[in-house]
């Protein structure tokens, strides 16, 4: 049955519905796909979300965040022991600027509407020599949201694909956050359900075809506490070790699921 809400509050959408989420989806990837380039010490974060603001001008669709909750930038820019939320242009947490350095590491988070459909995924960059610690922990957190995507099925529940990742970046010594979670989306930002990226299996909602959510795990090299700084965004590890994440949208076929966000390039590494 379509064109529903379950008993835990998730939308159930249209088979039709697919094409608007692969075309939002589609504009947000390239876009990363397109700033790679750009990602060299010496650039601010100021300047990366800049080019993000004028490729979503480019495109001719809008920015989800500018205006979100009083957010005003077109992207969140996280640097190494920042875990999400990092604002550009801000200084860089325990630095005076917004100047990306030589083997930093860092997430770019882009969510843009297209014709109402929201298109939200993040990437991991690493500015010039990226030291072969964080190069691991940046392929065990990619590495984890894609075995959480490979959980996704009709019948499966949310808590199978938190435990394919905590599972995974346990197994990997490194930690899972708690405080931030995936969430459901499509013609709205963020909609339940929470989507945990730790849990035990076979606990949580049920999965059924026409759901729309993302899977966004953030993993630290050290304890998976985060505390949010003044400036009332920015989320950072306790411990200062770094953390990284990435983010798809995704949405629930008969068989197991579609990713709307893929690099359209191919650009991202290590499939
Ligand atoms: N894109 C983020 C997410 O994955 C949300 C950013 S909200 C902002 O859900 F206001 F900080 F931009
Ligand atoms: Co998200
Ligand atoms: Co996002």
């Amino acid at each position: 049955m379509r064109g529903r809400i379950t008993k835990d509050g998730i939308r159930i959408y249209e088979d039709a519905d697919f094409a608007g989420m692969r075309e939002a989806g589609r504009v947000a990837a390239m876009i990363l796909d397109d700033i790679g380039a750009l990602v060299v010490p010496g650039v601010r974060t100021g300047e990366l979300d800049d080019f993000i603001r004028s490729e979503v001008e480019r495109h001719g669709v809008t920015s989800a965040t500018i205006g979100y909750k009083g957010y005003q930038h077109a992207s969140c820019i996280s640097v190494n022991q920042v875990v999400c939320h990092g604002i550009p242009g801000a200084k860089i947490p325990k630095r005076g600027s917004d100047v990306i350095l030589d083997a930093d590491i860092l997430n770019i988070d882009v969510t843009v509407i297209v014709e109402g459909w929201f298109g939200d995924t993040s990437r991991m960059y690493a500015a010039g020599n990226v030291k072969p610690f964080r190069q691991r922990l940046i392929d065990v957190t990619h590495e984890a949201l894609m075995r959480g995507i490979a959980a996704v099925k009709p019948g499966n529940t949310f808590g199978d694909i938190g435990h394919a990742i905590q599972t995974f970046v346990e197994a990997n010594r490194m930690s899972v956050v708690r405080d931030f979670c995936g969430h459901g989306l499509g013609r709205v930002f963020h909609a339940p359900p929470n989507v945990l990226h730790y849990g035990r299996p076979g606990t949580g909602a049920v999965l059924e075809e026409g759901m729309f959510f993302t899977i966004e795990p953030m993993v630290n090299l050290g304890r998976p506490e985060t505390k949010v700084l003044a400036d009332d965004w920015t989320a950072v590890t306790r411990d200062d070790r770094d953390s990284a994440q990435f983010e798809h949208s995704i949405g629930v076929t008969a068989t197991g699921c579609e990713i709307f966000t893929l690099s359209p390039g191919g650009k991202f590494f290590r499939p």
